[in-house]
C-alpha cells in the first residue's frame, strides 16, 4: 500500500528496474546507476504525467512515446517497431483508463509484443483497474492479467479515504529487491508469513492503509464492488448520452468506462462553460485540454452518484451552457 498511484507506479517500476538490471548482470544494490545498460522506456503518448515522474525518480529518464489512437489507446505496431530498433533492456507501461476517455490500452496484443521483446510490461490502472471487477466490462482489461506489474488507487474507484494506492508485483525477488530493507535487527519480523509490508513500499512508517481497504472490500464483497463500478460507468454513460441530445453539446469519446469529454463549440465557449459551471457550484467537472481541443471532463468516481445526480449534472451543464451562449449574444 502506498500514498496513491504515483508512488505505486513507481513501486512497480522499481521492481522492473531492478529485475532488468539484474538480468542484464548488473548489480544495482551494490554500484547504483552509473554505468549500468540503458533501460528503455515506452509509454503511450497519452499515458498520465505521473509515470514520467517514477521514471525520472527511478533515473530512467523520459520516456519514448509510443503513437495513440483517436481515445487515446496506445498503438501495439508502433511498439512492435520502436522495440525493435534497438538492443537492450526495455519496460512497456501501458494504460488501464485515460483520463479523458477511459479508454484502456489494448493489453493482449501489447503485452504480447513487449513479451517477444523481453520487456516488463507495467499497467497504469489508477481508476481502471477496477473494471476488472465487472463481468461485462472484461473486454476493456482482457489481457491485462499478463502483466508484470500494476498500480491503482483504493482512493479513487473503491472510494476509501485519500493516501491508498495500491502496488502489485508479481516478481516478489524483484519487489523486495527494489523496496526492502536489508537489516532490520530491531523489529519483529514476519519469518513465515507473507512477509512484512514495509519491504514492498518505498516507506517504512506509514498508517495502516490496508484497514480501510479490507473494510471496503469487507462490506462490498466481490458483488458490491462490481456494482459500485458499474454505477459509475453507467452513470456516465447516462451524462453523455443526454448531453449529447443538447444542440451543440459535442461527447468527443466513446464512453465505455467512467469518463466523458465534452466540447461546446469552440474552445473559448467550452472554457466558459467551465468556469461558470464551477462559478454554478452544482457539480465540479474541470477544464482540459484533449487531442488538440478544450474539454469539460467529467469523471464519475463517486459511489453515491444515483439518477438524481445525474439529473443535477445533466441540468448544471445544460444551463450553464445555455447561460454562457446568451451572454455572448
Ligand atoms: C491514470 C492515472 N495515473 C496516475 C494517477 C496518479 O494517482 P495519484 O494521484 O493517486 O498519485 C492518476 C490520477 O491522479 C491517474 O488518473
Amino acid at each position: 500500500f502506498t500514498t496513491g498511484a504515483t508512488m505505486a507506479n513507481f513501486t512497480g517500476l522499481a521492481a522492473a528496474r531492478w529485475r532488468l538490471l539484474a538480468d542484464a548482470g548488473w548489480n544495482l544494490d551494490r554500484y547504483g546507476l552509473a554505468g549500468a545498460p540503458r533501460i528503455r522506456c515506452f509509454v503511450g503518448q497519452e499515458r498520465h504525467d505521473t509515470i514520467d515522474m517514477g521514471l525520472r525518480y527511478l533515473g530512467l529518464g523520459s520516456p519514448t512515446l509510443v503513437p495513440t489512437d483517436d481515445q487515446g489507446r496506445l498503438l501495439a505496431d508502433p511498439l512492435d517497431t520502436m522495440l525493435s530498433e534497438g538492443p537492450g533492456p526495455a519496460i512497456v507501461c501501458l494504460q488501464a483508463g485515460n483520463l479523458h476517455s477511459g479508454a484502456f490500452d489494448p493489453f493482449e496484443n501489447a503485452i504480447r509484443i513487449a513479451r517477444r521483446h523481453g520487456a516488463w510490461v507495467h499497467v497504469d490502472g489508477a481508476f481502471g483497474l477496477w473494471a476488472a471487477a465487472v463481468p461485462e466490462l472484461a473486454g476493456l482489461t482482457a489481457g491485462m492479467a499478463q502483466a508484470d506489474s500494476w498500480g491503482t488507487d483504493a482512493h479513487k474507484t473503491l472510494n476509501v479515504p485519500y493516501d491508498c494506492g495500491i502496488a502489485i508485483v508479481r516478481d516478489t525477488g524483484a519487489l523486495r529487491g527494489a523496496m526492502g530493507l536489508a537489516t532490520t535487527s530491531y523489529m519483529v519480523h514476519d519469518a513465515e508469513g507473507p512477509g512484512d509490508p514495509f519491504q514492498k513500499v518505498p516507506e517504512l512508517s506509514r498508517r495502516g492503509r490496508g484497514i480501510t481497504v479490507w473494510a471496503a472490500l469487507r462490506s462490498l464483497g466481490r458483488e458490491g464492488v462490481a456494482a459500485q463500478v458499474r454505477g459509475l460507468a453507467g452513470a456516465a454513460a447516462r451524462i453523455s448520452r443526454r448531453l449529447a441530445e443538447v444542440e451543440g453539446i459535442e461527447v468527443l469519446n466513446d464512453v465505455d468506462y467512467t469518463q466523458v469529454s465534452l466540447a461546446f463549440g469552440d474552445d473559448a465557449i467550452t472554457r466558459a462553460v467551465a468556469a461558470r459551471l464551477i462559478e454554478d457550484g452544482k457539480v465540479w467537472m474541470s477544464g482540459s485540454h484533449w487531442q488538440g481541443r478544450d474539454v469539460l471532463r467529467v469523471s464519475v468516481s463517486n459511489w453515491s452518484t444515483d439518477a438524481d445526480d445525474v439529473d443535477t449534472a445533466v441540468e448544471a451543464v445544460s444551463s450553464a451552457f445555455a447561460a454562457v451562449k446568451s451572454a455572448g449574444n
